[in-house]
């Protein structure tokens, strides 16, 4: 075998274009072999097809046909976040626009702890994380791998500037990562705030706020579209608390920060200007490949706790000479270009084509919200604040709700998801997919309709 080409340089693109015929090609006929929004079979089944197809995977002599063979098998066992039965999780279709930028983003391969690894891509990062941060009316934003990195770097942040005593609040309705990054920092358990209506409740962060009075430093975590409803805590009056009682304020708006997008529900997201940092997630509500969040900071002084001296890559001679000082803008070292394809997206549709983009998935949620609403079988949980939808048929035991689920799952008919909400279990609907259409919705709600009819209530 000759020595395999490589993706950048003067030969890259001509070796990558027969190479992308082929990643097309498998992409095609994986997809079409499934033929619907998962793999049908069940966890085992999956595996089994996808260890027939893949054979050996480091075999003694190499296989030429590997990136048809393996595409193909990925693809084929895929759930499929464009298909419009798709709609479990957070887990957005990507634009191909976006999908296509990573692929250069991928070719170049600039690493962006070191100005000499990434020359322009340290400026484009500059520029759109600036961009981006002004959207949240901060002053500066980091690029991380997802909500989860940013909430973990918002406690850290915190804890930098008010010392290892910091005590993270936040409400019962917040993400899981925000109580493990607290444990992973080793801070003090958080404090659990009651979200009754699924919302922080401020009379009872008000209470706690006032009952500290011990002094300590308190980070109040609020959340701007809850994983499980999509409902968006009372920001001013959050933001308005925690001035009163000098709390630190980090919203996390994973979800609920693509509405910044949209002319009509921006709105919504009032007092987000308010915090010292917000998570934002353009791989949720922003149509992005996996991984593209960021950290928005309202104080750059705050990242000064993130410096790093490491000789290899930001000497202090070579600072002092001018080459950006990259180490600081992450924990991480060497990191990918995931500003490439945002930067790309935000150019090619604009703010109009974004909010467009929301808009249209909110409207798909309202829709289908009514014909639950509408339907005699099922109860809708609450009118959707973003792209989430929770419902249940009606006289079914929680039992037979996750029972439907895991049948839609393993028949692969439909990627629903669940949620427990007041002790009750709701399947989800989080609808990403802005080519969804009308009849796609009515579809899934007839699929759960003739399954629950196959599982009478007990
Ligand atoms: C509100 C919220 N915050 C944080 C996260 C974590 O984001 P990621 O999975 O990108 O780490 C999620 C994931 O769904 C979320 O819903």
């Amino acid at each position: 075998m000759s020595t395999p080409s490589l993706a950048s340089g003067p030969e890259g693109p001509d070796a990558l274009r027969p190479l992308l015929g082929t990643v097309l090609d498998a992409l095609g006929a994986g997809g079409r072999a499934r033929g619907g929004p998962l793999p049908a079979g069940g966890p085992d089944a999956v595996a089994a097809r996808l260890r027939d197809a893949v054979g050996d995977v480091l075999p003694k002599d190499g296989d030429p046909d590997a990136l048809r063979t393996l595409v193909h098998a990925l693809a084929e066992g895929s759930a499929d976040p464009a298909h419009p039965l798709c709609a479990a999780h957070l887990h957005c279709p990507p634009l191909a626009v976006a999908t296509a930028a990573d692929l250069a983003a991928s070719a170049l391969n600039p690493s962006l702890d070191s100005w000499d690894q990434a020359p322009a891509a340290s400026e484009l990062e500059a520029l759109v994380t600036r961009a981006l941060a002004r959207e949240t009316g901060a002053a500066d934003a980091l690029v991380t791998t997802g909500g989860t990195e940013s909430n973990q770097l918002a406690l850290l942040l915190a804890r930098e500037a008010h010392g290892a005593g910091l005590r993270l609040v936040h409400g019962a309705n917040a993400h899981h990562s925000l109580a493990r990054a607290a444990w992973l920092l080793g801070l003090p358990d958080p404090v659990v705030v009651p979200a009754p209506a699924g919302t922080l409740d401020p009379a009872a962060l008000d209470r706690v706020l006032t009952g500290s009075g011990d002094h300590r430093a308190l980070l109040v975590a609020a959340t701007a579209g809850t994983t499980d409803a999509g409902l968006i805590d009372p920001l001013p009056e959050i933001a308005a608390l925690c001035a009163a009682h000098g709390a630190r304020l980090h919203i996390d708006a994973a979800y609920g920060g693509g509405l910044l997008f949209s002319d009509r529900h921006r709105g919504r997201l009032a007092g987000l200007d308010q915090a010292d940092t917000v998570t934002l997630d353009l791989h949720k509500l922003g149509w992005q490949p996996v991984a593209a969040g960021l950290l928005t900071v309202r104080r750059p002084q705050d990242l000064t706790a993130l410096r790093q001296q490491a000789d290899y890559l930001n000497a202090d001679d070579d600072t002092e000479a001018g080459l950006p000082d990259l180490l600081g803008r992450s924990l991480r070292t060497t990191r990918r270009p995931d500003v490439l394809k945002i930067a790309v997206t935000l150019k090619t549709l604009g703010r109009t084509g974004l909010g467009r983009l929301v808009d249209q998935v909110c409207d798909h949620a309202r829709e289908f919200a009514a014909l639950v609403h509408a339907h005699p079988g099922f109860e809708l949980h609450a009118p959707p604040t973003i792209s989430t939808v929770l419902f249940r048929p009606v006289h079914a035991t929680d039992d037979t709700v996750a029972a439907v689920r895991r049948k839609l799952l393993t028949d692969g008919r439909a990627v629903l998801g669940r949620a427990l909400i007041d002790g009750r279990l709701w399947l989800k609907a989080t609808l990403l997919n802005p080519h969804t259409r009308p009849g796609d919705l009515a579809a899934l709600l007839t699929l759960v309709e003739e399954l629950v009819e196959g599982h009478p209530p007990r």
